[in-house]
């Protein structure tokens, strides 16, 4: 299944004046797991928000499986899962009803969406707190929440808004663990986040975005080759070298 997933062709927004995303292009290719590494502000979830059809872009369009989000955006849906930045699940519900729950929202039956409620908790490593209501998770497991809910649609292409934030180590290591195991499987991943050793060690491919636009795409190994030998760079040496700050600022 190789080719194009997404392309994004020259995407802007401004909010008040200001340009938070400014002609912003890259491709994914299927089975990639693309980063969009950037420190706060750079304008990763305004491009996530366009991409997943939530906010109408100022200017420039995305092609998602072939499809334009400005003129089919329903068939872009029904292709896309997003894992927003804010958490978004019912905190009273169990984990198993709020996959129900939003499975059914995304059109599935009943039945079809209990069981894929149950397959995605297995996936997410939570099936032994299924009946459990979300608000006495921790932070990390309502993240993994959140990412069995934006799963719920077996989306061909997942976005991914910073969905490590703030968890403990062993979330962290069952969302890497689910993305990779999802990426084997087929799905295409878009991984935003301003932790440049998650993008070096998950990323195939990693777009460089710092006050709305991109200033460097490759590989990590390529980018860091620009600055010298790969195993000694550091992507927060390269991002230092491109934009003279620290990525940790
Ligand atoms: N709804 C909004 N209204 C006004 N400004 C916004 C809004 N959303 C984002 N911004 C601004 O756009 C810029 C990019 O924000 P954002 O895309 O959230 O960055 P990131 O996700 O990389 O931290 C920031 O300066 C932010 O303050
Ligand atoms: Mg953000």
């Amino acid at each position: 299944m190789a080719g194009t997933i997404l392309e994004a062709k020259g995407l802007s927004k401004s909010f008040d004046g200001m340009l938070a995303v400014d002609d912003v292009s890259f491709t994914i290719q299927r089975q990639e797991i693309f980063g969009l590494l950037g420190p706060n502000g750079a304008g990763k979830t305004t491009t996530i928000r366009m991409l997943a059809t939530v906010l109408d872009a100022d200017g420039g369009d995305v092609e998602i499986g072939g499809h334009s989000a400005r003129r089919s955006s329903g068939q872009v849906r029904a292709l896309i899962g997003l894992c927003p930045q804010e958490l978004a699940l019912y905190e009273e519900l169990s984990a198993l009803d709020n996959l129900v729950f939003f499975g059914r929202m995304a059109g599935l039956g009943s039945q079809e969406a209990r069981v894929r409620a149950e397959e995605n908790l297995q996936l997410v490593g939570l099936q032994d707190r299924a009946k459990g209501a979300v608000a006495k998770f921790s932070g990390g497991m309502k993240r993994r929440v959140n990412l069995a809910i934006a799963l719920m649609g077996r989306p061909a292409l997942l976005f991914l808004d910073e969905p490590t934030v703030g968890i403990d180590p062993q979330s962290r290591n069952h969302i890497f663990e689910t993305i990779l195991r999802l990426r084997d499987e087929g799905m295409s991943v878009l991984y935003t986040t301003h932790y440049m050793e998650e993008a070096n060690r998950l990323c195939d491919r990693i777009a460089i975005i710092d006050n709305g636009r991109i200033i460097a795409i490759g590989t990590p190994v390529e980018l860091k080759t620009e600055l010298g030998d790969p195993a000694q760079v550091t992507l927060e040496e390269v991002f230092l070298h491109l934009t003279g700050r620290s990525l940790r600022d």
